[in-house]
């Protein structure tokens, strides 16, 4: 038996009150309709995704991810499967059928719904939730042996069907055959839409039996109609995310107060310290400590590393690299094995190489420095003169004194040294000491050791 799925994500989203599609909501850091695209895996092929409003930005987070069709009004749930029908008749036995507003579906659930469905002589399957807060849902009726004979929108329900518990989640596996055979006998509503939970009454009618799966309450049945929804479903996938991680040995000092995305990564016993927050595509390797109180977005982290009340954007830092307090990260900084990055420093398209120091508060943009040397307290990389990027480039075992201004472009060869407060406009040879305002070599007899900062 082979399987397709059809994601419904057409609609407008109204309630959302957004310029942005409401299935391109993120929750976890991830648009929403990708949840359901990834929960579609259950069958072999990609989904079938019906789209609509916001069709050209939902194609281009998607992908290849899902084939597409397009639905130009949207006359309802059923009208949108008839968008299908050319598409994929023929080509399976089974079909499911799913929201792009539903993230928190799980796979699990999906395959039981369509295992339940093979098991089944009826024409199709559904999940049902049985909740003390119907309102908004259809409610799902049964005769006294249980069987569903309907489905009655709240809209169109009696005062006796509104208090029914039970309610349509909107997700059925039906057998393909079935379907397609069935889909045009869906009566237009007086609303002047298709309603694929037409398909009960049609069924029943026929003498069908409908296989309904009852759930309760659980996170997994949230649909995002409204950005209430929204906080909700990103509280209940936080959670969902922090408990996968510490059960696969990453400890999180206050899951309440750590924020992970879904594609973050983590290695086994690093520890979180809370109010952090790991986004976007962030990749931590083992024993790391990271906060408390700092955000790594699209950060690649190695082992062993430090990171406290501090934020690291697009940055890389290799094994043993301790930042912060109050260090910033911005794109491109890469920062090599055992660098050392204390309090107030800023790193923006620069390479810190193995074993640099940079202890104190200090900017280096566009910079690439050598092995071993150290940053005083202080120093600044001048690296955009109002008009162009300019580069920086510092041998290894060089000390740059406190208060250093290197106008760049410029380079400091290997082992050379500059004084407090030299603002260095030229290129310093190896070895050299230069010292002043522009600094300048100064004659060896007056040589002079410097004080490192500590
Ligand atoms: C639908 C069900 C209702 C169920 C509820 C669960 C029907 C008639 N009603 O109601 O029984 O309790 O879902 O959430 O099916 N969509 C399209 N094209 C359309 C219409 C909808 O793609 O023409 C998509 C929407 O983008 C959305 C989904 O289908 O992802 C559900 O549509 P929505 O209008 O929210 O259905 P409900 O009225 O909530
Ligand atoms: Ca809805």
């Amino acid at each position: 038996m082979t399987l397709d799925v059809i994601i419904l994500a057409a609609g407008k989203g109204t309630r959302m009150k957004s310029r942005l599609p409401k299935v391109l909501h993120p929750v976890a850091g991830q648009p929403m309709i990708l949840y359901s695209v990834e929960v579609a895996q259950v069958a072999s092929h990609p989904p079938v995704l019906i789209i609509g409003h916001g069709s050209d930005a939902v194609k281009e987070i998607v992908g290849d991810r899902a084939r597409y069709v397009m639905q130009q009004e949207q006359l309802g749930t059923g009208h949108a499967v008839m968008q299908a029908q050319s598409t994929l008749e023929g080509h399976s036995n089974a079909v499911l059928v799913i929201y792009g507003d539903m993230p928190l579906l799980r796979a699990e659930t999906l395959q039981a719904l369509y295992e339940a469905q093979q098991a089944h002589t009826g024409p199709f399957s559904m999940l049902t939730n049985v909740t003390d807060t119907p309102r908004g849902f259809g409610r799902i009726l049964r005769d006294e042996n249980g069987f569903v004979t309907a489905i009655v929108e709240e809209a169109h329900a009696t005062v006796e069907q509104r208090a029914i518990r039970e309610v349509n989640l909107g997700i059925y596996c039906f057998d393909a055959a079935w379907l397609w055979a069935h889909l045009k006998d869906i009566p237009i509503s007086p609303k002047g839409e298709y309603y694929l939970t037409d398909l009960v009454e049609i069924a029943v009618r026929e003498g069908g039996q409908i296989n309904a799966l009852p759930m309760t309450d659980s996170g997994e049945v949230l649909g995002v109609n409204t950005r209430v929804h929204l906080a909700e479903a990103e509280a209940e996938m936080q959670r969902r995310i922090n408990e996968r991680w510490m059960l696969a040995g990453v400890t999180l000092i206050d899951p309440s107060r750590t924020v992970i995305h879904a594609q973050v990564q983590i290695g086994q016993d690093t520890v979180i310290w809370p109010d952090c927050y790991l986004l976007g595509e962030t990749v931590i390797g083992e024993a790391c400590r990271i906060g408390p109180n700092s955000t790594l977005l699209n950060a690649n982290l190695g082992d062993r590393c430090q990171v406290q009340y501090s934020v690291i954007e697009y940055a890389t830092l290799e094994d043993d690299v301790d930042v912060g307090p109050f260090g910033h990260l911005r794109k491109g900084a890469y920062l090599e094995a055992g660098v050392h990055m204390g309090n107030f420093g800023e790193v923006k398209n620069s390479r810190l190489r193995r074993g640099v120091k940079m202890g104190h508060f200090g900017y280096l943009g566009d910079a690439d420095v050598g092995e071993d040397t150290n940053i005083g307290a202080g120093t600044i990389t001048a690296n955009y003169d109002g008009m162009q990027k300019h580069k920086t480039q510092i041998g290894r075992d060089v000390f740059i004194g406190s208060d250093t201004v290197l106008v760049a472009p410029v380079i400091i060869g290997d082992q050379a040294r500059t004084g407090a407060g030299a603002v260095v406009t030229r290129d310093v040879d190896a070895g050299n000491l230069v010292l002043g305002v522009p600094a300048k070599p100064r004659p060896k007899d007056e040589h002079k050791p410097q004080e490192e900062t500590q």
